[in-house]
């Protein structure tokens, strides 16, 4: 008996042939688990000042910092392609720059035009502002800085709420504090709160590392650090159990959605972390993924398209709902 399903005359007698359903792309795609769609993407977003201003980062071909006038084009044009929401970050001229990252609640700093302009021209699109002093400070840390170089955390966290206030009061949909300083989360909550901002929510960097794979956005906000590393407030590469303490203390005080960052290098750290929440589980694709997909691609030594859906979809798989992805652009292309 032959046909395009039996092959041999003797089959070998199996129980199971997994292979039965991926015989076509009806029965694979019948079959799939994982999808990605772009309601799961959130586009990371550089805002810098001036005016018809688009400037590639050259360690992240296709991603560029826009003056607002032209950001607010993209947005436009990012929002008609269906994606939901975007994170955004400044570019801070460095006379702007200081120890102790004032600018970063001047009501009418870069961030808070910024948002109330997205808010004006493209309503619909969730707005999520970055709650971090890194580019608003000459050394480039996420914290103040005493006079022995260590990162003082209460007051830093002191300076992070009245950060998140000015964006809530600009019109910020979430704000998303990457700082890792202890206690943020519940001081920012309990501020909102107290001022009227009960719909404000919070997209907590819950489980960040000190890694090696934010070098390219650092090019981008010229924000590397000075002296030292970040080591003494993200976290330990090494680590798990961890991440899962980290989540724990940051929906105890009130996170609306935690996130895992770095991704690709951290899937099992997004996959426990699913396992152990209900609240959404956001991934964040950094910049030195997208910068590892497009130089490999630019060689030609993979194709673009595909490993780009293949990575996010391990993200996925892993357990997130969420991804914020540089690639956010091109992939709702793709899926369309
Ligand atoms: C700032 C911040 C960083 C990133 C997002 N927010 C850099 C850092 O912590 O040094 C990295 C994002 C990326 O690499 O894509 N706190």
């Amino acid at each position: 008996m032959s046909s395009a399903n039996s092959n041999t005359d003797k089959p070998l007698n199996l129980p199971q042939r997994p292979r039965r359903l991926r015989r076509t792309e009806t029965l694979r795609k019948m079959v799939r688990e994982t999808t990605l769609t772009v309601d799961d993407l959130i586009y990371p977003m550089f805002v810098m000042e001036g005016e018809g201003q688009k400037v590639e980062i050259a360690s992240m071909p296709g991603c560029y910092r826009f003056s607002l006038d032209l950001l607010l084009k993209e947005i436009a044009e990012v929002s008609q392609l269906g994606i939901n929401a975007i994170a955004l970050f400044p570019v801070i001229p460095e006379n702007q720059k200081d120890d102790t990252g004032t600018e970063s609640y001047n009501p009418a700093g870069l961030v808070q035009t910024t948002v109330k302009a997205i808010k004006k021209a493209v309503p619909n699109i969730i707005v999520m502002t970055d709650v971090a002093l890194d580019p608003f400070t000459t050394h480039g840390h996420d914290g103040l800085v005493d006079e022995n170089g260590v990162i003082l955390n209460d007051p830093t966290v002191e300076v992070l709420v009245k950060m998140a206030l000015s964006q809530a009061e600009a019109g910020a949909d979430f704000v998303a504090p990457s700082d890792m300083m202890d206690g943020r989360v519940g001081a920012i909550r309990q501020a909102l709160d107290t001022e009227g901002y009960i719909n404000v929510g919070i997209l907590a960097y819950s489980a960040k590392y000190a890694s090696a794979y934010y070098g390219p956005f650092r090019d981008a906000l010229d924000s590397a650090p000075k002296f030292g590393d970040k080591k003494t407030y993200q976290m330990d590469a090494a680590n798990s159990k961890e991440a899962l303490k980290e989540v724990e203390l940051d929906i105890a005080e009130g996170a609306d959605i935690v996130m895992v960052k770095p991704a690709l290098a951290y899937l099992d750290i997004i996959h426990q972390v699913k396992i152990n929440t209900n609240l959404p589980v956001a991934a964040y694709n950094v910049s030195g993924e997208y910068a590892m997909i497009k130089a490999a691609a630019a060689n030609g030594w993979i194709d673009e398209k595909k490993v780009i859906l293949e990575t996010l979809t391990s993200m996925k798989r892993a357990g997130a709902d969420l991804i914020l992805t540089y690639f956010a652009k091109e992939v709702a292309l793709m899926l369309m």
